[in-house]
């Protein structure tokens, strides 16, 4: 009885044969056929090796390294029927990969006369969320395993929600270790009513249910003579034939995200991408996102040549018969049915790193071939994953499933991923360290950035700024509890005031007792006081004032959004460097005492961290310089920043 595992080429000897033969026939035939990408969930328990084992057997599996192959040809080429759609989820895991993060997938690669396959094999512990996301992501059909000594499980359901979540469409309900139970029917059906009434109740339809054994083959490419019972396709008949995403995405309305703009001859700019979905024709009218500028396609461009038309999942490069804007990150669309842009949305989201979402923490948000910059807010609620029951939550840890309020700060062109995966589905990936930290599915884009529209004011910051005969400058202190910043920016403040600038200064020990007397001091709280105080203190620069703010801004990142809401040159970082002993020797306030004596938690530089600046404009070493010396410091950077502005 054969076991094989995956990369057990034993059964490889008709493909390989043919491959030794006729290489390039070979090679031909493949190409043509439609590729369907699936996931198989269960846990070991289930027999899943066992059965993807059985698959590799019995179809006519080519090794895994001439797939491979195979895989990385069609996509530069691009191929027809099969699109070979690399979701940018898993292109965004890549480099979370490079950074040595295991994400524990393996992808298997078969064919049978009709169809190449991919499977994604993931572990199916919860622990293991992320992974099932990163395999099904991609998926047309997922192959929910159970035992059927065991029937339906926690996991069963938890599998079966992922994927649905996932836009998985088809699902295969395969009832596994037949030959356990005798090939009990009675057994079988209960099975199957129990999961169709549970997928019902969740919204999943069009469950395909086969009960197999992967140790005897039974029902997964031959008809098992033990069921007779049975009369529903094999499970390899059941894969050949279902309709493939790509298919469908072909009867959609026209959309492929611009990756770049090149010049195919020295006439026209070309514009090169994957088409999601629909069909485009030279001829076609077509819509640029989100401008709205429209044109007319004028021809298809191949490394092979021009095409008449090209269908979803194919890589082509369309020039256009107007010189129009278009770049990275727009999306041509057809004309006549656009897809919306919107700034603020409503998006479920499987968090993936292991530290916890900061809600008003900004993450680049990359969608399709757009980058730009997202604020989460807070959960709506938390999913529990086994019972579905909607939970209070604040934030979500490594693996939880959530739905959240994102905003960002340009429209971004987007479908409900419902309808596409490639417009709606999206990464969240942390500024600083680049690792990818959740996966999110738009759900829909909230009315209220419609109806919230920028009011333009006549009184320009410039003119707000020349009637105060300065340019505007937001200095930002930042530095351990007791280091100085306060005194520092006070000074630097008398000074400014005294040679006839308008400055304001924001401070954190006041601003606590208003604007941010809800914050308190975990690290969630900190992002929110600093968002905050960065909105503020960018107003005040808008009004011609030069602001002074002297906050503890632990983290790295916020402080980095603060310098880049501000234009260039107009954020003058200040570290404000004093040593955790020096700060502490002191400790005027003596929070540093109590925070010992464990009276007082998250205090900074105790038990909640401080991320030193890397790069700031200027670092006053507080055990070398008096207050006065390093307050003159910070004035000579203002005002040379004030000359060279003009002010
Ligand atoms: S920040 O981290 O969010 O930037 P902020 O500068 O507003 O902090 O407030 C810091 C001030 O709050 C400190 O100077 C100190 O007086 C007071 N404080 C009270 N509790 C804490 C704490 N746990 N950690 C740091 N500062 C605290």
């Amino acid at each position: 009885m054969a076991t094989a595992t995956g990369t057990d080429a034993g059964a490889s000897y008709r493909a390989a044969g043919l491959v030794a033969e006729d290489i390039d026939a070979f090679l031909e035939q493949h190409r043509h056929k439609s590729l369907l990408r699936f996931i198989a969930c269960g846990s070991v328990d289930d027999g899943k090796s066992t059965l993807i084992g059985r698959l590799l057997v019995d179809s006519r599996t080519v090794f895994d390294d001439q797939m491979a192959a195979l895989e990385a040809d069609s996509r530069q080429v691009g191929t027809q029927g099969g699109a070979i759609d690399f979701a940018l989820l898993v292109d965004g895991l890549a480099a979370e990969r490079e950074q040595g993060i295991t994400i524990d997938v393996a992808y298997r690669f078969f064919s049978t006369e009709t169809r190449k396959f991919i499977v994604a094999d993931t572990p199916g512990h919860e622990q293991y969320t992320r992974n099932m996301v990163t395999g099904a992501s991609t998926a047309d059909l997922a192959v929910i395993l159970v035992d059927a000594r065991k029937g339906v499980l926690t996991q069963t359901r938890r599998h079966s929600h992922l994927v649905h979540l996932l836009g998985v469409r088809h699902l295969v309900l395969a009832v596994n270790k037949m030959d356990l139970i005798g090939f009990d029917r009675a057994r079988y059906e209960a099975i199957v009513a129990e999961y169709r009434g549970f997928a019902e109740g969740i919204g999943i339809d069009g469950v395909t249910a086969i009960p197999v054994s992967g140790l005897g083959g039974d029902n997964v490419a031959t008809r098992s003579e033990a069921m007779p019972w049975y009369d529903g396709p094999t499970l390899i008949a059941h894969l050949d034939a279902v309709e493939v995403d790509a298919v469908r995405d072909q009867g959609r309305p026209f959309r492929m995200p611009v990756q770049w703009v090149s010049r195919p001859d020295p006439q026209f700019r070309g514009f090169a991408g994957l088409v999601a979905s629909g069909t485009v024709r030279p001829g076609d009218p077509v819509r640029v996102l989100p401008s709205g500028r429209t044109s007319t396609v004028a021809r298809i461009v191949t490394l092979d040549g021009d095409l008449p038309v090209a269908v979803a999942g194919q890589s082509v490069t369309l020039t256009l018969a107007d010189e129009v804007d278009c770049s990275r990150g727009d999306v041509l669309a057809a004309a006549g049915a656009p897809p919306e842009a919107a700034d603020q949305f409503e998006a479920s989201l499987v968090w993936m790193a292991d530290e916890a979402m900061l809600p008003g923490r900004s993450y680049w948000l990359k969608l399709a071939t757009q980058t730009v910059t997202a604020q989460v807010h807070a959960p709506k609620y938390q999913v529990n994953v086994n019972t579905l029951e909607h939970l209070a939550a604040k934030t979500l840890e490594l693996n939880a499933i959530g739905v959240v309020t994102l905003s960002t700060d340009r429209p971004v062109v987007f479908e409900p991923y419902g309808d596409s995966r490639t417009l709606g589905g999206f990464v969240l990936i942390d500024r600083i360290s680049n690792a990818t930290v959740a996966a999110g599915m738009i759900r829909f884009a909230l009315r209220r950035a419609q109806n919230v529209h920028w009011q333009a004011i006549d009184i320009s910051r410039e003119s707000h700024a020349l009637q105060k005969g300065q340019s505007p400058a937001l200095v930002w202190f930042t530095g351990l509890s007791g280091a100085g910043k306060s005194t520092i920016a006070n000074l630097v403040q008398r000074r400014l005031h005294a040679l006839g600038r308008h400055s304001f200064l924001l401070d954190g020990d006041n601003v606590r007792h208003g604007l941010n007397r809800d914050l308190g001091f975990t690290d969630a709280d900190r992002v929110e006081n600093i968002r905050r105080v960065g909105e503020v203190a960018k107003l005040m620069t808008d009004a011609g004032l030069i602001v002074l703010t002297a906050f503890i801004s632990p983290f790295r990142a916020e402080r980095r959004m603060v310098r880049d809401m501000m234009p260039a040159g107009e954020f003058i970082e200040v570290h404000v460097d004093a040593t955790l002993a020096d700060a502490e020797r002191r400790d005027v306030k003596g929070l540093y005492a109590k925070a010992r004596a464990g009276l007082l938690n998250n205090f900074t530089g105790i038990d909640s961290p401080y991320e030193p600046p890397e790069h700031a404009e200027l670092r006053l070493d507080t055990a070398a310089l008096t207050p006065e010396q390093a307050a003159e410091r910070v004035v000579e950077r203002v005002l040379r920043a004030q000359d060279r502005a003009g002010g």
